[in-house]
């Protein structure tokens, strides 16, 4: 609540209920306070409520800033501090993503992408979100910035391997370094606190491949850099080609510099047949019918992929099943392949496979987890080996060529 006498403002502010693992983690006297948590267990809301307690507590001309790693998230975070405030208690600037409170005081959302941008004066807090997603220069413009005022610094985030800014930092502040506070937050501590629900958290753990449950629920960092399917198990799964029968295949198709991949497994599920060329559609559509013959297989079908399946299917050819990649089916179709990876239910040659199935990463997002090989690697053999691997868990196809014969072409 507001009241303005003459030049006298006073401002009554109660806080939203909070659990005692957010008040701990963040509304403590440390300068620096890092928060390694589960997804979902509050961090952005609580510091949302910290920040906006300190620039209730600053005064004109003092600024406290929201740091996230993109814009889209920076927006996010301003609308969500939008939604928090009384609407008479803020004056907005949309397009620069700041809040002038009425004591004066700024709150100014950022996004991370240009460190350049996050140097600056009289920033007397603030919180930087999702810090393992984003650039070391951004935090040591940070730092440098809040110099000057000795301001106080909210550093939040889900894990994401060791090799970033915001890992090394959450083990200075665990070690016990003056002036820092360290709390990791889990899903357990949100389902005791009523913020995440049970049921939830144990689909996700079926649903999971264990590292990536253990990054994102448990916030224990993976020793895999990101990689969904884990080293060890990717080596463990290196097995010479199988010269056994093939019951079936998946395809991932070229598409604009990539390959088109074909992978058979046996009944054991180990590759028996590897083929990885660049070829014109006609060709390649000829080459996937010569490899797969009858038997069940599974076919990229995103994009021009659609008329590549029409084409084999041709002449009743029902073998052949399409795929189309969207974010949620190739996040499901690469949970499959890592579970059955880490489970060594497959086996895969050394080479091409074990490589890229070892450059793989993932990436957390707000709509999910995102799967994809790093920038300037292919991706092929590993869509073509997930697609083989879904295909392979359905029941037997049998299929039979209806031969043609001269009477059926009287009737
Ligand atoms: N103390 C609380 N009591 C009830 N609900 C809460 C509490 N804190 C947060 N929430 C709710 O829990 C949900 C997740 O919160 P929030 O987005 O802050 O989590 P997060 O840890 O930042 O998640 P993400 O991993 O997506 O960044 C939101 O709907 C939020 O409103
Ligand atoms: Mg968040």
């Amino acid at each position: 609540m507001i009241k303005t006498n003459e030049n006298k403002i006073s401002i009554r502010y109660n806080r939203p209920a909070l659990a005692n693992y957010q008040l701990d983690a963040l509304f403590n006297d440390a300068r620096y306070a890092i928060v390694e948590s589960s997804t979902k267990a509050g961090k952005t809301a609580a510091c949302l409520v910290w920040i906006i307690e300190q620039a209730l507590q600053g005064k004109s001309g003092q600024d406290f800033w929201w740091i996230a790693p993109v814009y889209g998230q920076a927006r996010i975070a301003f609308r969500r501090l939008k939604a928090g405030l009384p609407r008479e208690s803020y004056n907005p600037n949309e397009s620069e993503l700041t809040l002038t409170l009425i004591n004066g005081a700024r709150i100014v959302c950022k996004s991370a992408e240009k460190p350049d941008n996050l140097y600056g004066e009289d920033v007397y807090a603030a919180v930087f979100d999702e810090a393992s997603r984003a650039r070391e220069e951004a935090w040591h413009a940070l730092r440098s910035t809040l110099t000057a005022t000795r301001g106080k610094v909210r550093i939040i985030g889900n894990v994401k391997g060791r090799k970033n800014w915001a890992y090394k930092l959450a083990r200075k502040a665990e070690s016990g370094e003056p002036g820092m506070s360290y709390q990791k937050i889990t899903a357990y501590d949100a389902i005791d606190a009523g913020i995440l629900s049970e049921d939830e958290i144990e689909d996700a753990r079926r649903q999971l491949p264990d590292n990536v449950f253990r990054e994102l629920y448990l916030a224990e960092p993976s020793d895999d850099e990101g990689n969904p399917f884990g080293m060890i198990a990717i080596q463990d799964c290196i097995a010479p080609m199988s010269s056994s029968q093939p019951v079936c295949f998946g395809v991932d198709l070229a598409k604009s510099t990539d390959y088109t991949v074909i992978i058979g497994l046996d009944a054991n599920k180990n590759v028996c047949v590897f083929e990885r060329f660049q070829k014109s559609w006609n060709e390649t559509i000829e080459t996937v019918r010569r490899v797969c013959g009858k038997t069940k297989a599974l076919v990229d079908s995103t994009g021009v992929g659609d008329a590549v399946l029409e084409s084999l299917q041709k002449d009743s050819r029902s073998n052949f099943e399409g795929f189309k990649f969207t974010a949620p089916s190739k996040q499901q179709l690469m949970e499959g392949l890592a579970v059955a990876i880490q489970k060594q239910e497959i086996h895969f040659p050394d080479g091409v496979i074990s490589n890229e199935l070892e450059a793989f990463e993932y990436e957390y997002t707000r709509t999910g987890v995102r799967y994809s090989a790093p920038s300037g690697m292919h991706d092929d053999a590993v869509c073509a080996l997930a697609l083989a691997v879904s295909i392979a868990s359905q029941p037997v196809y049998e299929w039979e060529e209806e031969e043609t014969t001269s009477e059926q072409t009287y009737w």
